[in-house]
């Protein structure tokens, strides 16, 4: 089903400013941009108007490479819909989607929502603003790359039995070794639901052939595999198309574990 047409004055600006995306102190730069707002003492608590103070930076100030409203409220349906205890977020950033999912698997009953995120100054600004927005019970930040976010949390026994949603929207070229360290792990199981970001811009071929592959593909793959997944997962998969909060078309996937083939 083709997206509705994106509404071009909402567009964030550009994500690149002299050659960066990263390390230029937009992220600090946001901070004080929320803290300093004429609206702070209402906006406490209410986890929309921090992602709409957000998007009103993305707008007005620097570029933010977070997942924006249009894809945001596809996901945020989703968990509406699906209604999982826990989720997973790999590559949580400045903490866009950890406030705005968050706060949508809260509404829908959820227990815990884990946002993992590889920069110690990203999960900073992520967990000021976590708070801010009233999520701290629901809401854990965790420091770490993907692989090692996973392996902590399944330690302290936080992601168990299995997922009820993984968000993937970190390093690129991860997405199918972190899917396939969640499967050895046993979290993945009938109606865990994956959503991958990016699938577009830039795009991951071998995670979408990966969710896409049958059982007998996925078994003769794995042969030549040294970090296996579990290649008995059955999976349905499909692509949503919506935009990024630039206005680019952009895609997500959409995976639902059907369990596993005898
Ligand atoms: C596109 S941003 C995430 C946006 C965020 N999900 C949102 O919508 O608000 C990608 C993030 O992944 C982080 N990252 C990159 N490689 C990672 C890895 N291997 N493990 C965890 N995080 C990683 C980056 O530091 C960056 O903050």
């Amino acid at each position: 089903m083709a997206a509705p047409a994106f509404d071009s004055s909402r567009a964030y600006k550009a994500w690149e400013v002299n050659g960066k995306f990263f390390g230029d102190g937009r992220k600090v730069a946001l901070l004080e941009y929320v803290y300093s707002h004429p609206e702070l003492e209402q906006m406490r608590g209410d986890p929309k108007r921090i992602c709409q103070a957000i998007d009103a930076f993305g707008r007005t100030q620097t570029g933010l490479i977070n997942i924006g409203e249009s894809k945001g409220a596809v996901v945020c349906d989703l968990i509406a819909q699906c209604r999982p205890s826990t989720m997973l977020e790999l590559g949580g950033y400045v903490g866009y989607s950890a406030i705005l999912f968050g706060d949508a698997l809260r509404r829908a009953g959820g227990q815990r929502y884990f946002s993992v995120e590889k920069s110690p100054l990203f999960a900073a600004v992520a967990a000021s603003l976590i708070d801010l927005a009233g999520l701290r019970d629901a809401v854990r930040v965790v420091v770490g790359t993907g692989a090692e976010g996973i392996r902590r949390l399944h330690d302290e026994g936080m992601l168990g039995p299995q997922l009820g949603m993984a968000f993937f929207d970190h390093h690129k070229p991860s997405y199918t070794a972190d899917l396939k360290l969640c499967e050895r792990l046993g979290l993945i199981g009938k109606g865990t639901v994956l959503v991958a970001d990016n699938m577009i811009i830039p795009g991951n071929p071998e995670y979408a052939g990966y969710v896409r592959a049958s059982v007998a593909e996925k078994r003769e793959r794995d042969k030549g595999e040294q970090e296996k997944g579990n290649s008995d997962l059955q999976y349905a998969s499909r692509s949503v198309t919506s935009y990024e909060p630039s206005g680019q078309e952009d895609a997500i996937e959409i995976t639902e574990c059907l369990g596993t083939a005898s």
